[in-house]
């Protein structure tokens, strides 16, 4: 039985990760819907999480996965990974506790995922790839071989990141963008070829 930490858009994508892999779930964790229920499961506060429970953050903020597993982990919780059966996973790759794959995305070979990342559905992680912590891939965006993207970065919506590449710590490749160039930390990027923008 697994508590899912937020119960918002992710936190539900994550739900159904669970019901198509088999994964009894025992609610979610979300401190503005607690008390009430969502899709029929209870809603508590993160810091009832029953000591020893396993979870998984269905959150997309990189920062707010971060204090959620720093709470979670105090309050004696493991984290831990949920792949939807429709996912490909290539042999020799690792996936770091607390990881979410969602349907459709696939990860190729002698990938490594550090914990608490996310690769959303109809997305691809190259041969290679390293991604560190908390790290998440949107929806359909293509991650090429040998890039690294380092904690806390996000891919969005349908960019592409040319091989070996790095995206630096907190950095935000904008939907649609294409990285020819390493990324540094904490820049946003957008167009193709991706440049610092929008603000
Ligand atoms: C890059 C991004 C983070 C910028 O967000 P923001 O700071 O809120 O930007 P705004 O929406 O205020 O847009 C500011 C300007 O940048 C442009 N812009 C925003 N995102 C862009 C993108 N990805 N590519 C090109 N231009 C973009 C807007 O058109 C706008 O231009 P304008 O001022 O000429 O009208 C965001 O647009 C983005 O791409 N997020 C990824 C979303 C995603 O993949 N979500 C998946 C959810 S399942």
């Amino acid at each position: 039985m697994v508590w899912i930490a937020g119960a918002g858009g992710v936190g539900r994508e994550a739900l159904d990760v669970a019901l198509a892999a088999g994964v009894p779930v025992s609610g979610f964790l979300d401190d503005r819907l607690a008390g009430g229920e969502v899709r029929g499961l209870p809603v508590r506060k993160p810091a009832e999480l029953p000591p020893g429970a396993p979870y998984v953050i269905g959150i997309a903020d990189p920062a707010a996965r971060a204090r959620l597993a720093g709470l979670l982990d105090a309050a004696g919780g493991h984290p831990v990974t949920l792949v939807h059966p429709r996912a490909i996973i290539a042999p020799e790759t690792e996936l770091a506790p607390g990881c979410l794959v969602m349907g459709g995305a696939h990860v190729s070979s002698s990938v490594r995922l550090g914990p608490h990342s996310q690769v959303h559905y109809n997305a691809t992680v190259g041969h290679d790839a390293r991604l560190g912590a908390r790290v998440t891939v949107y929806p359909g965006a293509n991650v090429s071989g040998a890039v690294h993207l380092d904690d806390d970065s996000t891919v969005g919506s349908g960019a592409v990141v040319l091989q070996g590449r790095t995206v630096g710590r907190a950095a935000f490749v904008g939907a649609a963008a294409t990285v020819t160039r390493d990324v540094p930390p904490a820049t946003t990027v957008i167009g193709t070829p991706a440049r610092p923008g929008p603000h």
